[in-house]
């Protein structure tokens, strides 16, 4: 292999650690350093799409970032969740009502979640290091969510800090936390969150170390020292406590201990097993999120619209249940809320969306997903998304 090869695999590795966690805003200038792979630069666009195909926005992406910077969106291991997730989609065909008497202007996407209205089922998950992707990072895609008038969840590993994110978007928002081993450190991040009009904590259960790609494991785990300082811990932002300091030993006790330290309901993200939605409803978990990681922690695991089912008649109806992990499409949102989840959550969409277009492209993403559900509504003849029930989808096999 070259050595601008393993350059490039080493950045592509970093690409495929847990969190993801990269302030990383380099000037051209240091990514052209002589003693350092080029990573190129984030984008700076910000523009409307008109999105066709989300391969297609996945393919602009591609062509926008730098080979390092497109491959820290990858999956983990072989990437068979990741594609898994997008499979599994297809075990669940749409079976469409005719004849409903429904008129397009009837159609009415508007849903609940823990309180909130949101204008249409779909929001934005969670994603670190986004200053890889864009040179606004969290503040461009938490402001093309709003925009798009949606809930945005910013990262605990957020490149900028949470204050930043909050007064990008005029929408709802809630705070992801990657729990510290100092108690104080995540009572001080969920009051911080509250004091800055996040509505929840979203505690994320998948992510206990790095998620390893083969060519991770393969060059040693490499973490360039630069990538180390996510925008809520940053000192020079006003943070305090090393992000690294992770808490690896979660359970069921840290859903009471986060609504203690914040006074605001928990969010349980990262969940496959009926059996765990049980215990974290037990343990006061406000909202269940189905998920994956979007393939990028651990391989292997089922893809979340499989197990969707399962989850959704664990919490009977005691809690709304979100799913994310390939959704690409309006008939996937309409799939999983088929199958009773309240809403979606889409991740490298949006970071598509930026790269290609900013905030505007992030806005352009969700008219794309939100027409595509509408109209998806109206030829299967549900009206409103509470007539969405598991009579519109068949079983496969
Ligand atoms: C993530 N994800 C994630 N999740 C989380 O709880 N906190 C985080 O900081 C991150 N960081 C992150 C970075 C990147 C680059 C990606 C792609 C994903 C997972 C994310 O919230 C979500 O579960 C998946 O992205 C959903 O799958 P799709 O929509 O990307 O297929």
């Amino acid at each position: 292999m070259s050595a601008s090869r393993r350059a490039l695999f080493k950045l592509a590795a970093v690409g495929a650690a847990a969190f993801a966690a990269a302030p990383l805003q380099l000037t051209p200038a240091q990514a052209a350093s002589p003693s350092e792979p080029d990573i190129g630069v984030p984008s700076n666009a910000d523009k409307p799409l008109s999105i066709v195909n989300l391969d297609d926005l996945e393919a602009e992406a591609k062509a926008v970032l730098s080979p390092a910077r497109f491959a820290f969106l990858g999956p983990s291991g072989d990437g068979w969740t990741y594609r898994e997730n997008r499979r599994a989609f297809n075990d669940y065909p749409i079976m469409p009502r005719r004849l409903q008497g429904i008129s397009g202007e009837a159609i009415d996407l508007k849903t609940r979640l823990l309180g909130t209205e949101l204008p249409f089922p779909i929001i934005t998950a969670p994603m670190g290091g986004q200053g890889m992707i864009h040179v606004e990072a969290d503040v461009a895609a938490a402001g093309g969510t709003g925009a798009a008038g949606t809930l945005y969840v910013s990262s605990g590993a957020a490149t900028k800090k949470m204050e930043d994110v909050a007064a990008a978007t005029p929408g709802p928002k809630w705070f992801q936390i990657y729990m510290n081993k100092d108690p104080e450190i995540n009572r001080w991040l969920c009051q911080r969150a509250k004091a800055n009009g996040y509505t929840a904590i979203v505690l994320t259960a998948d992510a206990l170390g790095p998620g390893a790609s083969d060519d991770y494991i393969r060059l040693g785990r490499p973490f360039p020292p630069a990538l180390r300082v996510p925008g809520n811990h940053d000192p020079a932002q006003g943070g305090r406590g090393n992000f690294f300091d992770l808490k690896r030993d979660l359970s069921y006790g840290d859903i009471d201990f986060l609504h203690e330290a914040s006074g605001l309901p928990v969010v349980v993200k990262g969940l496959l097993s009926a059996e765990d939605v049980t215990r974290a409803l037990e343990h006061g978990a406000a909202a269940i999120w189905v998920s994956n990681h979007g393939g990028r922690q651990m391989d292997g695991v089922p893809a979340s619209v499989s197990v969707l089912r399962a989850a959704v008649d664990a919490a009977a109806g005691r809690a709304p249940v979100i799913l994310d992990g390939g959704v690409r499409h309006g008939i996937d949102a309409f799939k999983a809320l088929a199958l009773g989840a309240t809403c979606v959550a889409i991740g490298r969409p949006v970071a598509w969306g930026m790269a290609v277009g900013g905030a505007q492209g992030v806005k352009s993403v969700y008219a794309y997903l939100v027409a595509q559900l509408r109209s998806t509504m109206l030829l299967s003849g549900t009206p409103t998304i509470s007539a969405i029930n598991r009579q519109f989808v068949a079983t496969k096999g």
